[in-house]
């Protein structure tokens, strides 16, 4: 049986890249919501819908765990999702708990900038993870919808994202931060550009290998590891991709690579 991947968009294809490192001989099916992203300046009841319609149409093809791609819509809707399937369902959420924990280790004055969409910054589970864990206030919050619009038409680089990382960053005082949060999946495919503002000793992290370890394990222990191919189906709202479309998904894992490297 397949592992389901959900995201609005392609973000997701950046937690799929960590499971195919470290589950190769796994199925996949990854789905892009193409005809609602971006979510995160949304509504959250009409997000919620979306998530609930797509999760729906992946557990329909008979998927053995569903993953959640998205920090946003795990945010508004992962306790719906756990109630709805009998499957495990696993989501993602920034990286508020390692970022800050490095940062004790370290006796210095530095801070951790967490990168997300709007909604993601706007509810209860960020919240509530800074509550749990920034007690210091050290932590600093900075939305960017527009990377997601640029993640989806394919811009990676160039001209249009240097100039919005320098004008959304411009108010911060970039040498005070050793950590950056990328709370939203889309945000990976930056990792390049957005590390190039900041000292080289500072990290960017994300919550993606986290969760693909925690299904890894998940997987093992319910005896749902199998021997397959490694094949990925991708889906835009409901419909099979094929042809450029399945080719810029595939691509985008290439460009993960180069990344990586
Ligand atoms: N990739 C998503 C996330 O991790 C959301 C992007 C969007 O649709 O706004 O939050």
């Amino acid at each position: 049986m397949k592992i389901g991947f959900f995201d609005s968009g392609v973000g997701g294809i950046s937690v799929l890249y960590q499971a195919l490192k470290i589950m190769p001989n796994e199925d996949y099916l990854y789905y892009a919501d193409t005809e609602h992203v971006p979510y995160g300046v949304k509504n959250k009841e009409e997000v919620k819908s979306y998530v609930l319609e797509a999760a729906d149409f992946i557990v329909s093809q008979g998927v053995k765990a569903l993953v959640v791609a998205c920090n946003t819509a795990t945010s508004i809707a992962i306790d719906d999702l756990r109630a709805r399937y009998d499957l495990p369902v696993l989501g993602m959420e920034p990286a508020v708990k390692p970022a800050v924990c490095r940062l004790k280790g370290m006796a210095c004055n530095k801070r951790v900038l967490v990168t997300a969409t709007p909604m993601t910054i706007k509810e209860k589970k960020l919240q509530h993870l800074l509550h749990q864990w920034d007690q210091k206030h050290i932590v600093d919050l900075l939305p960017l919808p527009k990377l997601v619009t640029l993640a989806e038409a394919g811009v990676f680089t160039g001209e249009e994202v240097d100039n919005y990382l320098q004008e959304v960053l411009a108010p911060f005082h970039l040498k005070d931060y050793c950590t950056v949060v990328l709370g939203c999946t889309h945000f990976n495919f930056f990792k390049d550009g957005i590390s190039r503002f900041f000292d080289d000793d500072a990290v960017i992290i994300d919550g993606s290998l986290g969760t693909v370890c925690y299904l890894e394990r998940i997987l093992y222990e319910r005896g749902l590891k199998e021997k397959n191919d490694g094949q990925i189906e991708f889906y835009c709202s409901g419909q099979l991709v094929s042809g450029a479309k399945q080719q810029f998904y595939q691509s985008l894992l290439q460009r993960l690579e180069q990344l990586d490297n």
